[in-house]
């Protein structure tokens, strides 16, 4: 497989899931609560979903080469979990964080979305960590235009992240996507400038940095699935996906409740 330019028809479809992944999650953040269980949120994502997106929920059964199928609709990471968390019938406890992936399949397009909740009152350094780990994305998403390339993107997150004390996680990555929900490229969230594939208007990927408070090694757990760190240090992530247009970029999944981008951003750069 190869990297996939969208013509505008793919453009209008990636916009339409990428609103949907976004406005999943905006249905979503009021029950994200102390004593909810994660299945509970699993169950609200499916039936809205399905009955009032009518989309389809992308990891459900999804089985990547050497996976076991994903047995649920949602990713729910909690605390240092780092990703690939499985919704169970654990409630929620106040000071939790906890990362919820979402992607959901709308004409064959998909939108891939992830935000970080503290649960209660957080710790200020769990705040910050879930605070650092947003403008980490965004530092990615600033350089997204034609002719830059993807070694600048993963380098500026890096160089913000390992800056202010915390590390970066090297096994994950963002991804292009489209008709397929992994494609080329990988987006690394580490890197040098000036380095890897160059930036062309119509490509659409994925920018999710994971960013620990301690170590950047981590293990996969029994089930086959849920990514924790080594060392039990909290890890936090969001994700946005982004199109390269002309002259710079558009996040194709921003809703009415995405938070406000970090005050760097020069959102009349991009309108
Ligand atoms: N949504 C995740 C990503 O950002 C992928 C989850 S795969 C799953 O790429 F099967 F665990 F859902
Ligand atoms: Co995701
Ligand atoms: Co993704």
């Amino acid at each position: 497989m190869s990297i996939t330019y969208k013509d505008e028809d793919g453009i209008r479809g990636m916009r339409i899931a990428g609103r949907l992944a976004g406005e999943l999650l905006d249905y979503l953040t009021p029950h994200v609560q102390a004593g909810v269980t994660t299945n509970a949120i699993d169950k609200l994502a499916y039936d809205y979903i399905t009955e009032v997106q009518r989309a389809v929920p992308a990891p459900l059964n999804y089985q990547p080469a050497g996976y076991t199928p994903y047995p649920k609709s949602i990713c729910t990471s909690i605390n240092h979990q780092v990703c690939h968390g499985i919704p169970n019938d654990k409630p929620l406890r106040k000071g939790d964080i906890v990362n919820i992936d979402v992607t959901v399949i709308k004409d064959g397009w998909h939108g891939d979305s992830s935000r970080m909740f503290i649960v209660g009152d957080g710790s200020i350094a769990a705040k910050r960590l879930c605070a650092m780990t947003y403008d980490a994305m965004w530092h990615g998403i600033v350089l997204v235009r034609p002719g830059a390339r993807l070694g600048d993107i993963g380098w500026a997150i890096q160089k913000f992240a390992e800056s202010n004390g915390f590390s970066v996680v090297r096994e994950f990555c963002g991804h292009g996507i489209g008709k397929v929900f992994h494609e080329e490229p990988q987006v690394l969230h580490y890197g040098r400038p000036g380095t890897l594939e160059e930036l062309k208007p119509g490509m659409t990927f994925t920018i999710e940095p994971m960013i620990n408070l301690g170590r950047r090694e981590i293990k996969e757990l029994g089930d086959g699935w849920t990514i924790v760190t080594k060392d039990h240090s909290l890890s936090a992530q969001w994700e946005h996906t982004v199109l390269v247009t002309e002259t710079g970029y558009e996040v194709l999944t921003l809703s009415a409740g995405s938070p406000a981008p970090p005050a760097f951003v020069n959102e009349r750069a991009h309108a």
